[in-house]
């Protein structure tokens, strides 16, 4: 018998902890994990020189963009900048253009996914106006449904109670999560208005309005209508050690609740801000030192569930206006993600279990994402080889992505991916990308 590929001399973190090992590749998937002499005789075989194998990070928050927004990102430029931070499955956002809140947009960024793509991709939907959609869109293959509460994006009234307690009942029987940007569009629409009368446009004005209390009143507010039904919600991009206290309440009541942290908010806090200025704007914005340190100590006694990277790339004509009401919110996170959190592993500050549970097997647990997030026999080979001491400077002129700035410019890191494989294909070696189109595949 020949397998397709045996990675050897590797040092596998596996669910049964680190092995010293081979690891063998068939079809796509893990054969067998095993000492070289156990291990199938493969038509390619290449040394991993003693480094670490991890499961392919799964980023479930990424904003891809692509058709109207291309010129801010596009499927290529979005996956290729994943493989480049040794991310395997990206779970897009549907705040495009056109909104995804259909079967029918749903599809067409499929189609145009499937072709482009790198890596995996999984999507978003925002609610339909017709709950009608909602199983078509599921049927379509979205993993999972996208709720903005400082806006509406999609069909769904987010003002409407009932409505949102008839879509979340309906996600709910059909077993699909819901994403939720937990800001109260009332709250931040009242600080509003008194800062904009004041005549503010400044960054600090920005930080009033998106609040703690916003988006501590987000999560009241859904997990109070959420319990109702069985559906299973996910806060995205928590920020505050309010908003974080009110979510690990509802998990302490023992509800379907899940929760994500970005990189931004675990390493900057709004003293960056006077350095980095609008580049570091982001929504949620940074916050308090006292802050950080909630959602590290949350992180480690494993109450956050992921870290997810909010990758959402904007030009640096849209980062740089005048005033802030203007500006674009976010920045690109998928290049930095794995070398920031490596870097923390170095520092002693994370344990690598702690990372492969946040960054790998939560994210593929909550998203029923099947056989992915595990280095196990059976799963898929999605997998990132890294150089955890190989130091070097975060450059964003090298990014991959469109978005070529961050306010990890100039950082220096310990800890880099070398080596990134989607379903048993190399896709990036030693930063380039280097994949075969057709390689990925879009889940469904
Ligand atoms: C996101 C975007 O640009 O699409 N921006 C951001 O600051 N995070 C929107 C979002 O995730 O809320
Ligand atoms: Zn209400
Ligand atoms: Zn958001
Ligand atoms: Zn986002």
């Amino acid at each position: 018998m020949s397998v397709d590929l045996v990675l050897h001399n590797a040092r596998i973190y596996t669910p049964k902890g680190i092995v010293e090992a081979g690891l063998a590749i068939d079809k796509g998937r893990i054969l067998k994990i095993a000492k070289e002499t156990n291990l199938p005789h493969a038509s390619e075989k290449l040394d991993m020189k003693g480094k670490i194998v991890l499961p392919g990070l799964i980023d479930p928050h990424v904003h891809l963009r692509d058709q109207q927004l291309a010129y801010k990102e596009d499927f290529f430029s979005g996956t290729s900048a994943a493989a480049a931070g040794g991310v395997t499955l990206v779970i897009d956002m549907p705040n495009n253009k056109p909104v995804t809140m259909s079967a029918t947009s749903l599809k067409e960024r499929m189609k145009l996914a499937e072709t482009q793509a790198v890596v995996n991709v999984a999507f978003h939907s925002a609610f339909p106006e017709s709950l009608e959609e909602i199983p078509r869109i599921v049927k379509q293959g979205a993993v999972a449904f996208k709720l903005y509460l400082s806006q509406k994006i999609g069909g769904l009234d987010i003002e409407d109670d009932d409505a949102l307690l008839r879509a979340f009942s309906k996600a709910g029987k059909m077993k699909v999560p819901v994403s939720v940007h937990p800001e109260d569009k009332k709250t931040l629409e009242i600080i509003k208005k008194e800062v904009q009368q004041a005549g503010r446009r400044d960054v600090d004005a920005y930080l009033k309005v998106h609040s703690p209390d916003a988006e501590l009143k987000a999560v009241q507010h859904i997990t109070q209508l959420a319990q109702k039904t069985n559906v299973h919600i996910h806060f995205c991009h928590v920020s505050s050690a309010e908003g974080l206290n009110a979510i690990l309440a509802t998990k302490n009541m023992g509800l379907p609740v899940s929760c994500e942290a970005t990189p931004h908010h675990l390493l900057l806090s709004s003293k960056h801000l006077k350095h980095y200025r609008t580049i570091a704007v982001m929504d949620p914005p940074l916050r308090t030192e006292k802050d950080v340190e909630t959602l590290w100590k949350a992180l480690r006694q494993g109450l956050i569930d992921a870290v997810a990277s909010d990758h959402a790339p904007h030009t640096i004509e849209e980062k740089n206006a005048e005033s802030v009401w203007e500006l674009k919110p976010g920045i690109p996170g998928l290049e930095t993600t794995l070398p920031l959190l490596l870097t923390q592993v170095n520092e002693g500050r994370l344990a690598m279990s702690d990372l492969i549970r946040v960054a790998s097997k939560r994210p593929a647990e909550i998203f029923h994402l099947r056989d992915r997030g595990s280095l196990a026999e059976g799963c898929w080979a999605d997998l990132v080889v890294v150089d955890l001491k190989r130091k070097y400077r975060i450059d964003s002129s090298n990014f991959y992505s469109k978005a070529k700035y961050s306010p990890f410019d100039g950082w220096k890191v310990r800890g880099k991916p070398i080596k990134t494989f989607v379903n048993g294909q190399l896709v990036m070696d030693d930063g380039e990308i280097i994949a075969n189109s057709g390689t990925s595949h879009i889940l469904r």
